[in-house]
């Protein structure tokens, strides 16, 4: 193997390409068409280079190997799915839920089990969190679990932490901000969610390409599903969203991110608000 130069560029070659893309799309859902190549090349180039490897081809082999497969695809896709994500992302969305459906659902189920499916590094479950502890302090009657999981073990792991730069923190009251996170004494720039709020979430790694995601039926109120789909094909939206509906409670709602939909589809779901979704049951 020739030594790789730190600063040589090294180009996926087509048949590696058109292999690493059926592998994400079969696996993960995820569409890899030609135009991601330079993203890929970006992304995946650091990763090459510190294992000493100097083409795609060698570096497939590895990944693929049963060695490879154990210790460093879990590192692939880390690299290849897209995280962005933000405290009150979608703000109508968290209005809906504690200012109209709640109120009417809270008089027939009190103990809400709720699900962040594709949660990327825990904004999107704690403002959840959030937004139910306000919720619940004029409404005591309520109870909640919350599950919150990704594919990619480098965001749960962030989740996790609940750790977070203060800029990240913009959207959210500051009130809220004094009642939720606890400053760092450490780093003037970091804020952590508090630990009675961490606990309250529940982190699994789960692919939702995966038959039945590992959990029970029926069994979930609300599901945030909110800007992965999109990176999926339609026929594999749908295949996703029709599993969802198993899991979901007669009445309970399905929210979907800004840019997808359910059009198109035949599915037992009711529109009840821009991309907010009622399970007929
Ligand atoms: C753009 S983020 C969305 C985060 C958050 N839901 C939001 O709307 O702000 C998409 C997340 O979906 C995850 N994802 C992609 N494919 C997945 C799969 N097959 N199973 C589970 N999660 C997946 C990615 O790892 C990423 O963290």
């Amino acid at each position: 193997m020739d030594a790789p130069s730190v600063n040589a560029f090294i180009r996926i070659d087509k048949d590696s390409f058109d292999r690493l893309s059926s592998y994400v799309t079969q696996e993960y859902g995820i569409k890899l068409p030609p135009v991601k190549k330079s993203m890929l090349e970006s992304r995946l180039n650091k990763k090459i280079k510190s294992l000493g490897m100097n083409s795609y081809v060698e570096f497939l082999d590895y990944i693929f190997s049963d060695h490879g497969k154990q210790t460093e695809l879990f590192h692939v896709i880390d690299l290849i799915t897209t995280n962005k994500t933000d405290f009150f992302r979608e703000p109508a969305h968290f209005s809906y839920l504690s200012g109209e459906f709640l109120p009417s659902y809270l008089a027939e189920h009190t103990n809400l089990k709720i699900w962040s499916a594709g949660c990327s590094t825990g904004e999107e479950p704690y403002t959840l969190t959030m937004v139910l502890e306000e919720f619940k302090k004029r409404n005591p009657v309520l109870n909640y679990s919350l599950l919150a999981s990704d594919i990619s073990l480098r965001v749960i792991q962030s989740a996790f932490s609940g750790i977070y730069t203060l800029d990240r923190l913009a959207a959210i009251p500051m009130e809220w901000k004094r009642n939720y996170f606890l400053r760092s004494k450490t780093n003037s720039n970091l804020a952590r969610i508090k630990p009675q709020y961490r606990k309250k979430i529940q982190y699994k790694r789960i692919n939702l390409m995966d038959t039945s995601f590992g959990l029970l039926k029926s069994d979930y109120d609300i599901i945030f599903c909110r800007n992965v789909l999109i990176y999926f094909d339609k026929p594999t939206q749908e295949e996703v969203i029709r599993k969802f509906c198993t899991h979901l409670r007669p009445g309970g709602l399905l929210f979907l991110g800004h840019s997808e939909s359910i059009m198109g589809m035949k599915l037992p779901l009711t529109q009840v608000r821009p991309t907010v979704y009622q399970f007929n049951g």
